[in-house]
């Protein structure tokens, strides 16, 4: 069983590149999207405490089950942890084996810029070239990264209420040809802006910005309120928009639509992904993607994953399964060790 640490992560993005394995994520998740009926889905299962969320996220289709283990404690950074970790399996659905356990808080961050660059694919205006984004933390960089994959990013204006995650997202962001335009509020950073990103991380409804504020045709890609009792936007602002979820029943138990009715929904990613449905129609619709994350983005990305340790031989093998050498002495293997 291939395991894949942080390290391991590292090395890849170093072989690959980070627009090459972009790309990459982008595609799969695209085309496992366009396979929605192929898979078992399901509302994830959580379990709610008074600091955050802890969740398993479950996703299979006839060739491969898998599954991830995540948090959301928005309290964490205060302690020097992370809000979101994680990690994730994929498993032969044949076999029922695991065939690969891997680091997922990076690829969390790589799979949610993902699936919001797609989603914007297909939602925001195809020249849009300046993006805001509200939250500097740990998300930031990675999504601006991955939208530049697919539009041509020229400005990004950002704020966030910690200063220091702010200089932290301008000295990461530094060596990239963007213009980096730090703000003093929310209201100046969605000021005139093609897209923007909410990704705050608070455990609480927030209104972070008004419909008044933000110019027609503008995309949000909502990602930070994600669990029942945490939102980033207005039901006013919302119902004025064209909203795409992940999946309905999971949208609206945690996501910005848990304010609205399942009528207020106009599509799921996968009806805009296989043209069932029409995604922007003018230049002038507000378009709200409402990303809480679903379990098939992680699916997607554990399969290109797996794909890419064995081509360029990442990872290592541990010794997570027993090899007994007659498949039914499970117990020669304690005898073989000792
Ligand atoms: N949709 C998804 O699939 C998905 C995936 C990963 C994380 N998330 C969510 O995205 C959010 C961000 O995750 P992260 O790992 O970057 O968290 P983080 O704690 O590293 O960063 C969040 C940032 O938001 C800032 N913030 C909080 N309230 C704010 C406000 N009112 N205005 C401006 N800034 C504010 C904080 O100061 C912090 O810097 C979290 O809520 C997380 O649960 C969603």
């Amino acid at each position: 069983m291939k395991i894949i640490s942080v390290n391991d992560i590292q090395k890849l993005i170093k072989i690959i590149g980070l627009k090459a394995f972009f790309d990459r994520l982008i595609t799969a998740v695209e085309s496992d999207f366009s396979r929605w009926g192929a898979f078992h889905k399901s509302v994830r299962h959580a379990t709610y405490y008074a600091q955050g969320a802890i969740e398993l996220m479950p996703c299979a289709d006839d060739r491969f089950y898998a599954f991830k283990y995540v948090n959301g404690h928005p309290g964490n950074p205060a302690q020097g942890k992370l809000s979101v970790v994680s990690i994730g399996q994929l498993s032969d659905t044949a076999t029922g084996y695991p065939l690969l356990l891997s680091e997922m808080t990076l690829l969390t961050a790589f799979r949610t810029a993902a699936t919001g660059a797609l989603a914007a694919k297909y939602l925001a205006r195809q020249d849009a070239q300046s993006l805001a984004i509200i939250g500097t933390g740990a998300e930031a960089e990675f999504h601006v990264m991955g939208f530049s994959t697919l539009f041509p990013l020229q400005e990004i204006r950002y704020f966030d209420i910690d200063t220091a995650a702010m200089a932290k997202f301008s000295r990461n962001m530094a060596p990239y040809a963007f213009e980096l335009i730090p703000c003093t509020s929310i209201r100046e950073a969605v000021h005139n802006t093609d897209m923007v990103i909410t990704a705050t991380a608070a455990k609480k409804p927030q209104i972070l910005f008004e419909l008044q504020d933000i110019a027609p045709g503008t995309h949000i890609h909502a990602m930070g309120g994600d669990c029942p009792g945490k939102t980033e936007l207005s039901r006013v602002l919302l119902e004025a928009a064209k909203i795409v979820v992940e999946y309905t029943p999971q949208a609206l138990k945690e996501g910005e639509v848990q304010q609205c009715d399942a009528s207020d929904i106009y599509a799921e990613l996968w009806e805009l992904v296989t043209n069932r449905k029409q995604g922007r129609e003018n230049a002038a619709e507000i378009t709200v993607f409402d990303s809480i994350g679903f379990a098939l983005e992680d699916f997607a990305t554990l399969r290109l994953v797996y794909e890419l340790a064995i081509e360029h031989q990442i990872g290592s093998e541990i010794a997570l399964l027993p090899e007994p050498h007659d498949a039914k002495d499970l117990f020669s293997v304690l005898l073989l060790t000792s």
